[in-house]
This record gives structure tokens, C-alpha cells and sequence, in this order.
């Protein structure tokens, strides 16, 4: 086996993701060959002068996305099934103009002198997720996707495409949306959030990725502090970083983002104030309040990342910080990746109205409008009341598929296993006392066909041990049963 690997210590990207980079490379490019053995974590800790813990953290990625697998005895390999499907025996060749394969691979190299800031910036964005294909996966963020009402959708589908003419294949005339949709969808968080806005506010975009990225352009300037939740949502660090902007990251409680350890100066705060991510606190009124009035008192934006509140099981809903907020400082954004399907790619934000002309301008810019087809169907699927009735099915699935969960921990790891997190979502957290190091137990777990990963990754500052996420939105209470009986026999 022919493999160099290196880690630069003057670059952004931390070294962990560097050797994930170096390591994934060779797999793709074929120098690591399915079977192959890597070096131990002492070894190549050794000989790269790095701790042992960066190394068993790019390992554990790897583990964790089915790179490589771990076989009792006889140490860590390549998997035999690798999750890309088109791996290349010959070295790849670097190229701008690429596919998205191409780009994917492309963090691992560096990057070209000539490049603007706001690309090189993105060195730090890697790690697209690959699907691990263990039969129990505990992935965080799967919808149960074989429950989506496939026949409605393609139902109505159908409809416009026998009733609608060639106005349906010409571009919007609002880049913020179809109007209905966003009236359907102004009404829904009225009722459902206790968000206040009419439609002029409501600007659909491809998902909360585009809402964040669009929030960073407008608001975000090269140097400008943004505070977020530590741990939170890594898909936002990026695009703030993206951006040029200074991360404050903000410690969470059992209560959310901790307010009182905000400082000024600060452009904007982000936040997942119902469902944090990835704890699972919920932030109740008064911190709600107090957050409010200090980012009023600090001249700064709150973005309110609303991503799966629609799945809370029991207690009182809290209003979103957008209803609380009387001097227009919140930015909603809520998505239907969870609600009904991820590459539907449609989501939404609530601006406030004096920002609302600046987003159309820009979404326009960006890419003209979203899809008109999809959003027409979205807005029947809406209006014929199938989103409630969805949500409601869905509601009760994964209520039940959470207590599953707690039950199956508690029977397998009694006081070993503390559950974080409100009754809410479709992950919860968990802290798993066994005798081994995260890795370890993430290696054992996919050896037994059971996915699962470490809090670790979302983590700015250090990150408590033995913690863990569990998604269980994709998976059958049985499922969920046999995955964590495998999982506590594998740590045993
Ligand atoms: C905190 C958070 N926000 C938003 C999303 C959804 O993003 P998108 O709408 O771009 O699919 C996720 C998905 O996992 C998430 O964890």
C-alpha cells in the first residue's frame, strides 16, 4: 500500500478534516483499495506529529460515513462497499469546471492562488455527507421518507401538468414566489408558530441552505462577528464563514444559547430556539425574551432556524421569536426538507418588511425564482389540507419511534445511557457510558451493521465525551429495537 499523507498546520481547516480529506482521496482515487488496512491511530499519530485523538476523529468520520470498517482483531480497513458509487481506480485530476464528484474531491487539494476570498473561504466547508449504508442507521435528519404520500403528490402533479400552460414553463414574475404559496404558507405559520407577516414578507426559497446563504450575503460583511450555538448547525457555520465572518460560538444549556454570555459587537445571532440542534433544548419565554431585548439592545439580527419544530410531542408550543419580536430584528426561516422531503429543496423565510425588497433583489440574482411546478403542487398539497394531515400521521410516527428509542436504551444500557433533549424532533442525544472511546464505539457499532455518530463534530470548543447522536425519524420501532440491542451487545 503506497500512501503518503500530510497535514498543514498553517491552514483554517482543522487537522482532523484534513487527514478525513487525505484518507477519503486515496480511497476514491483508488491508492487504498477496499480490504487495505490503514495505519494504527498510534502509528500514523506518530508520524505526523499530530495527537492520537485528531487522528481517531478523522478515523471516526470516515467510520461513521462507510469508508472504512473496523473488524475486531484485526484493526481498521477500506470498506469492502464504499459509499460512493463511481470510485475511480486512476488519481483524479483536479478541475474547476468539474461535476460535483469532481468538486467533492476537490477539498483535498489546495486551492489556487487566483480564487476570490469568498472561495477560499470555503476550505473549511467539507464532509458532504455520504449515506452510510449500515442496515441500522441511526442518521440524524432522515424524514421516514416511505411514508410520504406519494400518490397526492403525484396526483396533483399530474394535474398541472394536464391543466397548465405555457405560463408554467416561463420564468415567475416574483422572484420571492408563487403568491398563493406564499400565502398558504403565511397563513400556516400564523396558525401553527404564531409567526406574524403576510405574504410581501414571505420569500421561498431552495431550502434553509439558500435562506442562510442569502442572510450572508445581505447582512454579513468581511470581519463582522456572528455568534451561533456551540454546539450547533454546521451547514450554517459554513455559509457564515463563507461570508468572511468572525464565529463567536456561544455555549448552550438545557435551555438553548446561553444569553448572558453574548458580547458586543455582533451583526447577527443564530439560532434554533425550539428544537436546538443538535441538543434538542428548547428555549422557553423568558430566555426567549431576554434574547430579544439584548439583540435590540446590540443593534443585531437574530436568524431563528425553525427547522423541525413541527414535531413536537406533547407540552405547550412556544412562539417562534419572530411573533415576539416588536422591532423587527428576526429573520424566520423554516424548510419542508423535514416536513415532507429533502430534495423537494423548497423552504421559506419571513423577513422583516423593511429587508424584504433587498432579499427579492437578491434571490432574483441568485437564480431568478424557485421551481414554478413544484411550488404549485406544494401550494395544493397546502391548501387541500394533505400538509396537516401529513404532519399529523408523522407526528404520531415518530413519537412513537422516539419512545422506541428511549425504550430500547433504557432496557440495554439502563443508567449507562442518558437521554438529552425535549420530546421533540427526530434525534435525540445520548450519553452512552461503555468502556471505550467514541471511536471505538462507533467502530464496534458499524461492525455490527449499527450507525451511529459522536456529538464531537458540532462542537467549536471542546465537546463532552460519550455522546452521541441517534436519528430515528428513518427507521421501524423494530428496527430501532434490534439497532440498539446490536449496538449494546457491540460495546459490551
Ligand atoms: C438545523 C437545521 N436547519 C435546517 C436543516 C435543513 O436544511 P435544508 O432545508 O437546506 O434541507 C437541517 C437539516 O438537517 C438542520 O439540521
Amino acid at each position: 500500500m503506497e500512501l503518503t499523507l500530510t497535514v498543514d498546520h498553517n491552514l483554517e481547516r482543522p487537522l482532523h478534516c484534513q487527514l478525513y480529506d487525505g484518507l477519503r482521496e486515496a480511497i476514491l482515487a483508488g491508492r487504498l483499495k477496499p480490504g487495505d488496512r490503514v495505519p494504527s491511530t498510534r502509528s500514523l499519530a506518530q508520524s505526523l506529529g499530530i495527537s492520537r485523538a485528531t487522528i481517531t476523529q478523522g478515523y471516526e468520520q470516515l467510520l461513521s460515513e462507510g469508508y472504512l470498517q473496523a473488524v475486531t482483531g484485526s484493526g481498521t480497513s477500506v470498506c469492502r462497499e464504499l459509499p460512493d458509487d463511481a470510485v475511480r481506480p486512476a488519481a483524479f485530476k483536479p478541475s474547476l469546471s468539474g461535476g460535483s464528484r469532481t468538486d467533492e474531491r476537490q477539498h483535498s487539494q489546495r486551492a489556487p492562488k487566483d480564487l476570490s476570498e469568498f472561495a477560499a473561504n470555503l476550505s473549511i466547508v467539507g464532509d458532504f455527507r455520504c449515506r452510510s449504508k449500515a442496515p441500522f442507521n441511526f442518521a440524524e435528519g432522515r424524514p421516514s421518507l416511505e411514508e410520504f404520500p406519494m400518490q397526492q403528490w403525484r396526483r396533483l402533479m399530474l394535474r398541472h401538468f394536464r391543466h397548465g400552460g405555457p405560463e408554467l414553463l416561463d420564468y415567475a414574475g416574483d422572484p420571492r414566489g408563487h403568491r398563493p404559496l406564499r400565502e398558504a404558507i403565511a397563513g400556516y405559520l400564523s396558525r401553527a408558530r404564531a409567526v406574524e407577516c403576510d405574504s410581501d414578507q414571505v420569500i421561498i426559497t431552495n431550502g434553509t441552505q439558500q435562506a442562510l446563504t442569502l442572510v450572508a450575503r445581505i447582512l454579513v460583511e468581511k470581519g463582522d462577528t456572528v455568534a451561533l450555538e456551540d454546539p450547533g448547525y454546521l451547514s450554517a457555520r459554513y455559509a457564515f464563514r463563507a461570508e468572511g465572518a468572525k464565529l463567536n460560538p456561544i455555549p448552550v444549556d438545557t435551555l438553548g444559547m446561553e444569553v448572558d454570555r453574548l458580547s458586543k459587537p455582533v451583526k447577527l445571532i443564530y439560532v434554533t430556539p425550539s428544537h436546538q440542534f443538535p441538543t434538542g433544548a428548547v428555549m422557553p419565554l423568558a430566555r426567549r425574551l431576554e434574547l430579544l431585548s439584548w439583540a435590540e439592545s446590540a443593534g443585531a439580527y437574530i436568524v431563528e432556524d425553525d427547522y423541525d419544530s413541527e414535531f413536537r410531542f406533547g407540552g405547550r408550543p412556544i412562539p417562534s421569536l419572530q411573533g415576539l419580536d416588536a422591532a423587527e430584528r428576526v429573520l424566520y426561516i423554516g424548510t419542508f426538507s423535514k416536513m415532507l422531503f429533502p430534495s423537494l429543496r423548497l423552504g421559506y423565510m419571513v423577513v422583516p418588511r423593511g429587508l424584504a425588497q433587498v432579499f427579492k433583489q437578491a434571490k432574483w440574482l441568485m437564480d431568478r425564482h424557485s421551481p414554478s411546478l413544484e411550488q404549485r403542487v406544494l401550494t395544493d398539497f397546502i391548501t387541500e389540507g394533505f400538509l396537516e394531515r401529513h404532519l399529523r400521521r408523522m407526528r404520531t410516527l415518530y413519537n412513537r419511534r422516539r419512545g422506541a428509542l428511549v425504550e430500547a436504551l433504557t432496557r440495554h444500557f439502563g443508567d449507562k445511557a442518558t437521554v438529552f433533549g425535549e420530546s421533540a424532533g427526530m434525534h435525540l442525544v445520548v450519553d452512552l457510558r461503555t468502556r471505550y472511546a467514541n471511536a471505538e464505539v462507533i467502530r464496534r457499532a458499524a461492525d455490527a451493521g449499527v450507525g451511529i455518530s459522536s456529538i464531537e463534530q458540532y462542537y467549536l470548543r471542546r465537546a463532552p465525551a460519550n455522546r452521541f447522536l441517534l436519528g430515528y425519524g428513518g427507521l421501524s420501532e423494530g428496527q430501532i429495537a434490534q439497532g440498539i440491542r446490536r449496538l449494546a451487545e457491540a460495546v459490551r
